[in-house]
């Protein structure tokens, strides 16, 4: 099969030699639309009917007469998926498909770092190529709605502009390996509780203020080939073949020119999706190719569609459309030529699995213990003894959780990275003080951790207590895990709490040890009915095959701190908009109520003070901001022109993420106080001072009017800059100066 995609090439050559009558498809210094052109004028209508449908779980065919060749995609979006068996879930049980497994995406976009995010789309890509794959199902953009959502590790945030920058140098960088991204899960598919029947609605400021942005700038400056639609409904019709978001704003408003793919088993009814915009359909339930009705034959974009092509229903030219974007999809990946080779487990996909995850972690609180020593970072000179406790400390991650669940090499657990970090240098003991899911499997990978427990709950924690007494430092490991009803895809948590009584676990380390540090493994945020009692807290998202080592790099000081948090966490559900209003539910219809006001724009909205802030984050150092410069003479065109000096005033090296949210003072439709509209995140050895610029265009400042259906600046608007630590530590609000 895959030595069809060498077919195009020998061709190309012989061109090159003077032959005259090669296919203008197969030109690849022609431009893409007249190759597709010519594609389809060669094409029967069986041959383009075919192409819009998968031949197995994961690939659909090509046009094996014309050399044009299959299309492979892959889960995503952290590592690239074990191989599964043809028409099943399951692996297929090959040895060599380990991956690197990167850090989850909650810990990207914590990291606030564009350049790591080309980091990541380079290293993912190379993978994705070397295992020869042409479309990567990721990266995940949709928003952080409740802290319910079983998938929010696989997304990016609350925040339509951080999701929205972070994920385009991923998607820039994976497509310089031939390989396209297919962002998703487009759209409002922001709970997992009912995914395939509930119906949103929203109103339309909410829809293009909050949950389309990031799948915009993916689109337009990310420039993804293509887009996986979601399973979710709007305005009553499943989002695979919703007409308004797929054809009126994605392919239409956008000008997307790329596929869309249906989520697997995401497209439901047969005329729709001849009809409107779903171009390539996957994951229809089927037993592969046996059964009758259930084959792939059987799919909407099969059998189903080539009959209404015949009865007239629907037109060769709707066909075309959809047949010339799976063409360009696949010109652009299986069948471009000169594409890297990629590569697979190397040192430097490791290295930056390892970067990435120490970047992203974020230091939630950090104060002196009662000895007034801050607990972090621990200093090894400093301390005899470590007490290591928790399941999350041993428990391998990159297992579970969904689509996105990996088969890899190694995976560093937490222990595993302190004890290679500490050596002989201090005695590292370990008790297990909770059991909460000691099986490890998925779709037939396991993690082969034997993680079985007979101790009683009270008989741990009381071991737990007791070995903490005498060591110099607890680290607590726990949070959630990938079990189903946790951090997994297919259902959402039923509570906010932490599960397994790990609440009544570290309130008694604290008691018999103060300086106690929790260390959280999750993708959402918790409740911390103890926050005040523990000194300190680090969030450590999942990271991935070298979790261990990025942690261990943050806790003993080798990396400084500076992931900022991507989204709120709430002192208590009902803080929570949706939870607040009652109108998260896992019912047909989900009304998202609470609008605009998502994240950080409600809790400020409300005035409710959060447990820990959207943007905040701590460092080993501290910064100054000064020097604040909004200019009205530098405004001409419409955009804010800023500046701020940020002086590194600790000792030690460190890297802070410098936030500009902006607000409308006075505006004539109610705005969110203050939006977020630039960051930086800046480098600065002790005592140096950066002065850093940012230019925010006045598109960014607009607003969504419903009424005229478009953005607008109101006339004689006047803003109000944040210069900010964090969205609740603002350092600066300057006037502008007069022009
Ligand atoms: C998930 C997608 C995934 C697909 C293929 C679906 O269940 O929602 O994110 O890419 O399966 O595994």
């Amino acid at each position: 099969m895959r030595l069809l995609k060498i077919f195009p090439a020998v061709f190309l050559t012989v061109a090159c030699c003077g032959q005259p009558d090669v296919p203008a498809y197969l030109d690849e210094n022609r431009p893409l639309d007249e190759r597709v052109e010519d594609a389809l004028s060669r094409m029967t209508r069986e041959e383009k009917v075919a192409i819009l449908h998968a031949q197995s779980k994961f690939s659909s065919p090509g046009v094996p007469r014309l050399g044009i060749p299959e299309l492979w995609t892959t889960d995503g979006p952290h590592g690239i998926r074990p191989e599964v068996f043809w028409d099943e879930w399951d692996q297929a049980g090959w040895t060599n498909d380990s991956c690197t497994a990167f850090p989850a995406l909650t810990c990207l976009a914590a990291s606030w770092d564009r350049e790591l995010s080309a980091l990541y789309g380079k290293s993912i890509g190379e993978e994705a190529r070397y295992r020869e794959k042409d479309v990567l199902l990721g990266p995940g953009v949709n928003i952080y709605r409740t802290p319910y959502n079983g998938r929010n590790f696989e997304y990016m945030g609350e925040d339509p502009y951080l999701a929205g920058e972070m994920c385009v140098p991923y998607i820039q960088e994976v497509q310089k390996n031939g390989v396209a991204t297919c962002l998703k899960h487009y759209c409002l598919n922001n709970q997992e509780c009912n995914r395939h029947i509930a119906d949103v609605s929203l109103d339309d400021r909410a829809l293009y203020e909050i949950y389309l942005p990031a799948f915009k700038k993916g689109v337009q400056e990310g420039g993804s080939w293509s887009v996986m639609a979601a399973y979710n409904l709007y305005k009553g019709q499943h989002l695979c073949h919703n007409q308004y978001l797929l054809d009126d704003v994605l392919k239409g408003e956008w000008g997307f020119d790329g596929a869309v793919v249906s989520d697997w088993g995401g497209a439901h009814d047969s005329d729709q999706a001849a009809a409107y915009g779903l171009d390539l359909e996957f994951g229809t339930w089927t037993d592969g190719l046996a059964s009758k009705g259930k084959s792939y034959d059987s799919y909407h974009l099969a059998q189903p569609l080539l009959e209404r092509i015949k009865e007239g229903k629907v037109t060769d030219a709707q066909l075309d459309a959809k047949a010339a974007r799976v063409l360009k999809l696949i010109f652009r990946t299986a069948m471009k030529s000169g594409k890297p080779f990629g590569s697979l487990n190397s040192p430097e996909h490791l290295e930056a699995a390892r970067k990435i995850g120490a970047e992203g972690i974020v230091l939630l609180k950090n104060d002196p213990a009662a000895s007034g020593v801050k607990v972090f970072p621990v200093e090894l000179d400093q301390v005899k003894k470590i007490l290591v406790v928790g399941e999350n400390a041993l428990k391998m991650m990159t297992v579970g959780g969904g689509s996105s669940s990996l088969k890899v090499q190694h995976e560093v657990s937490p222990m595993e990275g302190l004890l290679a970090a500490v050596g002989d240098r201090a005695e590292v003991v370990y008790e297990r003080g909770y059991v909460g899911d000691p099986s490890g499997s998925y779709n037939g990978v396991t993690s082969g951790q034997d993680l079985s427990e007979s101790r009683s709950e009270d008989q741990l924690i009381d071991d737990a207590v007791r070995a903490a007494a005498d060591a110099d430092v607890v680290l607590f490991f726990g949070g959630l895990n990938k079990s189903g009803g946790q951090d997994c895809e297919g259902c959402d948590r039923n509570n906010y709490s932490l599960p397994y009584e790990q609440d009544r676990l570290i309130e008694a380390l604290v008691a018999a040890n103060p300086r106690t540090a929790v260390c959280l493994v999750s993708g959402n945020a918790v409740a911390m009915p103890w926050v005040d009692a523990v000194p300190a807290i680090l969030q450590c998202w999942y990271c991935g095959s070298q979790a261990g080592n990025s942690i261990a790099d943050v806790i003993f000081g080798k990396v400084n701190p500076s992931g900022k948090l991507p989204f709120t966490f709430p002192v208590q559900i009902s803080d929570s908009p949706a939870h607040n209003l009652g109108v998260y539910t896992c019912g047909a219809k989900v009304d998202y109520k609470e609008g605009i006001y998502v994240g950080y724009r409600w809790f400020e909205h409300k005035d409710i003070k959060p447990l820990f802030a959207f943007g905040h984050g701590l460092s080993y150092t501290e910064f100054e901001y000064s020097d604040f410069v909004c200019d009205r003479k530098l405004c001409q065109n419409g955009s804010l022109h800023l500046a701020l000096k940020v002086t590194n005033t600790g000792d030690r090296e460190g890297k802070e993420v410098v936030q500009i949210y902006v607000g409308e003072e006075n505006p004539v439709l109610e705005r969110p106080e203050k939006e977020l509209k630039a960051f930086a995140k800046v480098s600065l050895a002790p005592g140096e001072s950066k002065t850093v610029k940012f230019e925010i265009p006045a598109s960014e400042l607009a607003y969504f009017n419903p009424d005229s259906h478009s953005w607008v600046l109101d006339p004689d608007h006047e803003f109000k800059v944040y210069f900010a630590a964090a969205s609740d530590d603002v350092r600066g609000s300057p006037p502008f100066t007069p022009s």
